[in-house]
């Protein structure tokens, strides 16, 4: 266990990128300790820090399937966390649960926690009028909500607070979505490439949030927020790499043969008009679009391979070479590693206010 001189972590959410947090936070040398594990199920709790060992028995029983609840020292769910929260607490929603931002705002208003974090993108995605609170909040970090371990949000952070100016953004923002474009690309069926992808697991088993389009919406709507173009999803012009009525037909062996042939043609005559197409959102203060875009060979996103990520960032510094980051966009282990490094920012900047660690 560590000492009381380390910031206090709740993970919420304990599948692939929770249980892969709390595994790299008892790894890491760092002054952050587990005091709280949450699914939906139950909370795991001590204000002193969980064992070693009972988080190491909540991680398997977890990867087999059960549910923190069954565990002999487990509370009934949390439904506020303002109710677990001191000046030394540090919060990760990693749930893909709704509504979950009004919560983290009343937190971060009424007890003064030392910070959250968030994977899950849906709190960030609200209408702005409940999200915005959430946006260049001090106390908040969200760095793996786009590009999980690629350091793209703390990059718009620093440009911004260095007095730079975010003109337009373009982005490959699903490994998802990367991977099927390339597959198709090279020759495979659409159904092929996604029965793959999802025994690799880089798709999700119900994959409509991707192929339709919708999670690179919401990862567009981030980043506009971030640099203060305060978007509504709703304003986001969407078409999915297959449309919403074909993205999900309830079980692995749905019928594709519409999405399989549209995409074979429209790919083969790619090929014959000698460029690329690649599923890119571009994003300016006016608009913001997500689909399958048309580009030029030379383009460096006609060269993105796998599952990888890539942004571009134009700023007043960077007008005509923008500023590119590349590089694995998915993933637990890059998420938690995300996710860890927000929460080790946030123990500095608390340091730094001198709110800890407890000179007891
Ligand atoms: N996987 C990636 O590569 C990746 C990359 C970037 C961002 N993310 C985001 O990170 C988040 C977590 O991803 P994941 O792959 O770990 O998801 P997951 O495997 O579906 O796990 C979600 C976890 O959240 C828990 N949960 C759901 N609603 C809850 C609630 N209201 N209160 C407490 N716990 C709740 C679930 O509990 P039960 O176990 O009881 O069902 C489950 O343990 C998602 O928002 C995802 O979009 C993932």
């Amino acid at each position: 266990m560590k000492s009381d001189r380390s910031l206090d972590v709740v993970i919420v959410g304990l599948g692939r990128v929770g249980r892969a947090l709390a595994k790299q936070i008892q790894k890491a040398d760092s002054q952050l300790r587990i005091v709280g594990l949450a699914d939906r199920g139950g909370l795991l709790y001590h204000e002193r820090g969980l064992s070693a060992s009972l988080v190491d028995e909540a991680l398997s029983a977890k990867a087999e399937g059960s549910s923190i609840g069954i565990c002999p020292s487990a509370l009934p769910p949390i439904y506020r966390f303002s109710d677990l929260a001191t000046s030394r607490t540090l919060f990760v929603d990693a749930t893909a649960a709704s509504g979950m931002a009004a919560g983290w705002c009343e937190v971060l208003a009424s007890s003064g926690a030392a910070g959250v974090v968030l994977a899950n993108k849906l709190p960030l995605c609200e209408a702005w009028s409940v999200s915005g609170p959430l946006f260049n909040h001090p106390r908040v970090r969200y760095e793996a909500t786009v590009g999980a371990g690629l350091p793209i949000l703390s990059t718009l952070r620093s440009l911004l607070a260095t007095g730079d100016l975010v003109t337009r953004m373009r982005g490959a923002l699903s490994g998802t979505l990367g991977y099927l474009v390339n597959q198709v690309s090279e020759g495979h069926a659409f159904s092929a490439a996604l029965s793959d992808a999802i025994a690799l697991g880089y798709a999700e088993p119900d994959p409509s949030a991707d192929l339709g389009g919708r999670d690179v919406a919401r990862k567009a709507v981030i980043l506009s927020r971030a640099v203060g173009w305060p978007a509504e999803l709703s304003d986001v012009e969407r078409d999915g790499l297959v449309p919403d009525s074909d993205a999900y037909q309830g079980a692995p062996s749905a019928d594709y043969s519409s999405a399989d042939r549209k995409l074979k043609e429209l790919f083969a005559d790619a090929d014959c008009d000698g460029i690329a197409i690649r599923y890119l959102a571009q994003i300016t203060p006016e608009r913001i679009s997500v689909g399958l875009a048309r580009i030029d060979l030379h383009d460096p996103f006609a060269a993105l391979a796998g599952t990888e990520n890539r942004i571009a960032i134009h700023t007043r510094r960077y007008p005509i070479h923008p500023l590119a980051i590349a590089g694995p966009g998915a993933g637990p282990e890059t998420t938690a590693a995300g996710v860890l490094s927000d929460l080790i920012d946030l123990a500095e900047k608390s340091k730094l206010r001198g709110e800890n660690p407890c000179p007891c």
